[in-house]
């Protein structure tokens, strides 16, 4: 599947904008660390399992990361693609472990690109380019700021790529650096 097939699945299944901009955030962050992490042949691949993660969420919201394995499977999709998006559902919806280092940046970036975002509206120059670390750990304490974000999800997401906080936090401002105002 290309990211032209992968979007035009997700409109299938996703009308909500908020849905659509998170879809092409965790995409273009995961086509960041594909290549910061020694996969840049793998980038589109990468893009793609960001872009389809939560395809079940709008319409699914209970069968999360059930309900798109199996709308994935009756389109023939690579299993290995299937695997990828529904174990970020991890001990929330499913028993699918993430494996690959690929599946661990998904599960760690998230719900922290949304955190991220949350920071950067607030901020005078809504710009995540000078955004720095410090500034997102004191929301990131902060229970009530964004609280949608699980800090638990986040927490182990940098504990499975053996990451400290502050770096994966460090790596996901790098990441949205790169295509985001
Ligand atoms: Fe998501």
């Amino acid at each position: 599947m290309n990211k032209e097939q992968a979007w035009d699945l997700l409109k299938e299944y996703n009308k909500d904008e908020f849905h659509l901009e998170h879809a092409e955030i965790v995409g273009s962050t995961m086509r960041y660390f594909a290549e910061k992490l020694g996969y840049g042949d793998e980038k589109d691949f990468w893009e793609v399992v960001g872009i389809l993660h939560d395809l079940d969420f709008e319409m699914y919201p209970e069968q999360h990361c059930i309900k798109e394995q199996e709308i994935l499977r009756e389109r023939g999709v690579d299993e290995r693609l299937i695997h990828a998006v529904a174990s970020h559902g991890y001990e929330l919806t499913v028993d699918i472990k993430p494996e690959h280092e690929m599946e661990k940046v998904l599960y760690a970036v998230d719900e922290l690109t949304g955190l991220i975002g949350a920071v950067v509206i607030m901020r005078p120059s809504k710009s995540v380019q000078d955004l720095e670390v410090k500034s997102v750990k004191k929301k990131y304490k902060s229970k009530g700021f964004a609280a949608g974000c699980s800090r638990e999800v986040i927490d182990r997401g940098a504990e499975m790529l053996g990451w400290s906080l502050d770096e994966l936090i460090q790596q996901t401002i790098d990441a949205l650096r790169t295509f985001r105002p």
